[in-house]
Parts: C-alpha cells; structure tokens; sequence
C-alpha cells in the first residue's frame, strides 16, 4: 500500500531539449516511487523558446501524463508544442504573453504550494522570470548555468532564500558536488579549496595525452566519440568550465564574476572562430598546438606529475586552465569521460573530499534535477 500523498509539488518547466524531456520522462516513471514517499510532482506548465504549455487549472491538476509523453515525442521530433493542442485540459499562450502567465501561476502557487520554476533552458533570458518568481515565494531548480552566473546582483537574489533553490546539475551533471560542498560550509568547516576536472571532454583529452599521443588526434577522436560541442573550440576555450568554476565561487562566498576568472584557453586567438573557419581548424590549425603540448606534458611527467585541465578555487580567487597535479592523486588518476572535484576543508585537509563519476548526459543531468524538485518537498509537506 502506498502512503497517502502528504505534499504535491507543482512544477513548471522552462526548456524541453535534451535534459527537459528527460527530466519529464523520469518524472512520468517515478509515479510509483514517489507515491510511496508520499509525494507528488504535478507539472502544471512547461515551456519551450516560443511558448507555454499550461494545465487549464493550475489549483487543482497538471498535465497528464500522456500529454507529457506525446510533448516529449513532439519536441524530439522537431515540433512546436502548439501541435499539442487539443490533446486535453491545456492552453498555449505564445510568448511574450506566457511569460505573464507563468507569473500569474507563480502569484497563486509560489506561497501556499512553493511552486518549483525549473530552468532547463540554455539562455540568460530565464532570469528576470525566475527572480520575479523568488519575490512570489516559488522554488528554484536550474540546470541551467547562466542565470547564476551573470551580474552578481542577480546570483545574490536567486540565493536569496538559499532552502528554496537547488542548482546541483550546474556543476558536474548529477554528482553531488554542491550538496557536499553545502553541508561542509553549513558546518561551520571552513572549505579553503576547491580543485576540479569539470569538463568531461577536456578530462578525456588530458588523460589520453599521457599515453604519448598527439593533441590534434585526440581531440578529433573526441569529436568522433561525441564528447566535444559540434566546434570542439567551444571546449577548448574553457568558458564552460570558467561557469561552473564561477558557481562554486560564488556558493563559497566570492563575490566575483566572470570577468576576474583567469580562463586559459588550450588555443590561442589568432586560431579563434572570427579567424579560422571550424574545419580549417580541425584539418590545420589543431597540428600547430601538438608540438607546445607534447612538451608540456613531458615537462610533467618528468617531475612525476601529470597535466588536467582545471578549475581552483582557493581564498586568492578562481583560476581555470592547465595545472600539473601528482599522478597519484584523485585528479592524476583520472581517465576518460569522468568530472572528478576535490574539497579542501579543515577536516579534509589533507586528504580531501572526492566527488568522482560521470559528469554529463542528458539522462545523469535530468535525473539531478528530479532529486532537486523532490529535495524541496519537505519545505511544503501538510502537518498531519
Ligand atoms: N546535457 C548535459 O549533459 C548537461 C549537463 C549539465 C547541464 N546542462 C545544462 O542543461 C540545460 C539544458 O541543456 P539541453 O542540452 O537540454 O539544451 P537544449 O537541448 O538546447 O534545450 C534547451 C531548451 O530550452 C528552450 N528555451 C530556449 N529559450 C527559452 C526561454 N526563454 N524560455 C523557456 N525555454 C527556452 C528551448 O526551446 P526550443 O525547443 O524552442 O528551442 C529548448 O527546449 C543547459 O543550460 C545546459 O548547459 C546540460
Ligand atoms: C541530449 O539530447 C540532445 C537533444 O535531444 C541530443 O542531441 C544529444 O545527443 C543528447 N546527448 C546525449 C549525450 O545523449
């Protein structure tokens, strides 16, 4: 027998690529699970670049599940969510109108329910709705990195109410990196470093090195496994890891923003896209940097260390590039795809905390911000 439901958890979702549908199939098959935890998560509205797809009425039901399973069908296959109507109890508000009515649901939501706005989108353009839904008292999950990582003013204010919003996924997909960070910092143990491989591909890249192959050929086997962004520059700028980098300083105190973040790129401008087309860069420009890395890395390995593309966030600021770390270290052991991120505390001092696993997909990344919304529940849980 399940439990009786205690609390149901409206949720709205901003974005249906890649994670959001995800996220939306793993809340479909959790019914189960979550019924016998007592919770239900009803999702009252979800959103893509162009429009919202709302339950008729928010107060008393979401969309089915159906419907969730045939938007998840549509948007892989390249519809608009307008296709969907007439499919049940839901209207389609085309922007900039959705906008206002997400706010109208968060007005009559955010209080009594805590209405969770999830943000798998890609854009910054999520973050004046997110910090109008803070002021209305909803919850806050994100995969989404830019709205944390914007003007400072506007982290501080999505903060603001720091147990009503959740972002593990921005950092490291689903490994609990924040979490752990969190509760080092809540217990009053000062965290003084924070070291981190948080780009899968630039992780695989760095650890094939050591076995003596050539830059330009390890990257483009990236490219062929699927790791790299479809211009393999996109990883190799750093700005990705430069976010993430920003997010952890941020949650240590640092009020900094991406601007004072020293980015090392692992290719230099004149090979830059205003400068070089994507495919000049693959056939030529990437042999250029083989000879300069290959020293590199046999400058390391000779004072028995190995090279990993890093993100450091220590008490001097927040760096991102190439470090030698020891072979024999949690970062030196890393091979293939994996984020691995060491907290240096006083309690972990010199044998750090290790959070290792895989750091990216679509499915690692949903299933981090499912255990997100249900880590809120408890805010809104009804007293018996
Ligand atoms: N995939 C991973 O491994 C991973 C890991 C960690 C974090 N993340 C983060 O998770 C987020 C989602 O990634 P993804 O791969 O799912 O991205 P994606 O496939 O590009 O999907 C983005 C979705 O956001 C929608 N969107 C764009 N602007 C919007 C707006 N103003 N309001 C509401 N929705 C909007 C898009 O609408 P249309 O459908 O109309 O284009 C699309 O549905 C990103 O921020 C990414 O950095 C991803
Ligand atoms: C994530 O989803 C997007 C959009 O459906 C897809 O293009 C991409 O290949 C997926 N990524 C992985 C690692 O499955």
């Amino acid at each position: 027998m399940p439990a009786p439901v205690k609390s149901v958890l409206p949720v709205v979702l901003l974005g249906c690529g890649g994670v959001g549908r995800y996220l939306l199939r793993h809340i479909v098959s959790c019914r189960p699970l979550h019924a016998n935890q007592g919770v239900a998560i009803r999702v009252v509205g979800v959103a893509d670049s162009s429009s919202l797809l709302v339950a008729d009425d928010v107060h008393s039901s979401g969309l089915d599940d159906a419907l969730l399973t045939q938007l998840c069908a549509a948007k892989a296959a390249g519809s608009p969510l307008s296709a969907l109507l007439g499919q049940g109890h839901c209207q389609l508000f085309q922007n900039p109108e959705a906008r206002s009515k997400v706010i109208d649901a968060a007005t009559m939501l955010g209080r009594t329910t805590g209405l969770v706005l999830v943000d798998c989108s890609a854009t910054y353009d999520t973050v004046s709705l997110l910090k109008d839904a803070v002021d209305h008292g909803c919850c806050i999950v994100l995969a989404n990195k830019k709205p944390l990582t914007g003007a400072y003013e506007d982290f501080q204010k999505l903060v603001s109410n720091f147990r009503r919003i959740r972002f593990e996924s921005t950092v490291g997909a689903g490994l609990p990196v924040i979490a752990s960070a969190t509760r080092i910092i809540a217990s009053g143990d000062p965290v003084s470093c924070i070291v981190g491989s948080l780009s899968g591909t630039l992780g695989y890249v760095m650890s094939e090195l050591e076995d003596g192959k050539k830059f330009s050929e390890v990257v483009k086997k990236a490219k062929s496994l699927g790791y790299t962004e479809p211009d393999p520059r996109d990883d190799l700028g750093g700005m990705d890891v430069a976010r993430k980098a920003l997010i952890l300083a941020r949650l240590l105190g640092q009020q900094i923003s991406m601007d004072n973040i020293n980015v090392e790129s692992l290719y230099p401008s004149e090979l830059g896209p205003d400068a070089v087309s994507t495919e000049d860069f693959l056939e030529s420009g990437l042999v250029q940097l083989d000879k300069s890395m290959e020293e590199r890395v046999k400058a390391a390995s000779s004072r028995g260390n190995v090279l990993r593309y890093v993100c450091e966030i220590g008490s001097t600021g927040c760096q991102v590039g190439l470090k030698e770390v020891p072979k024999d270290s949690a970062l030196g052991r890393l091979r293939g795809s994996d984020n691995v991120v060491e907290i240096y505390s006083r309690c972990y001092e010199s044998s750090p905390l290790v959070i290792q696993g895989a750091g990216a997909g679509n499915d690692t990344t949903a299933a981090g911000v499912l255990a997100d919304i249900i880590d809120l529940q408890d805010l809104f849980r009804k007293t018996a």
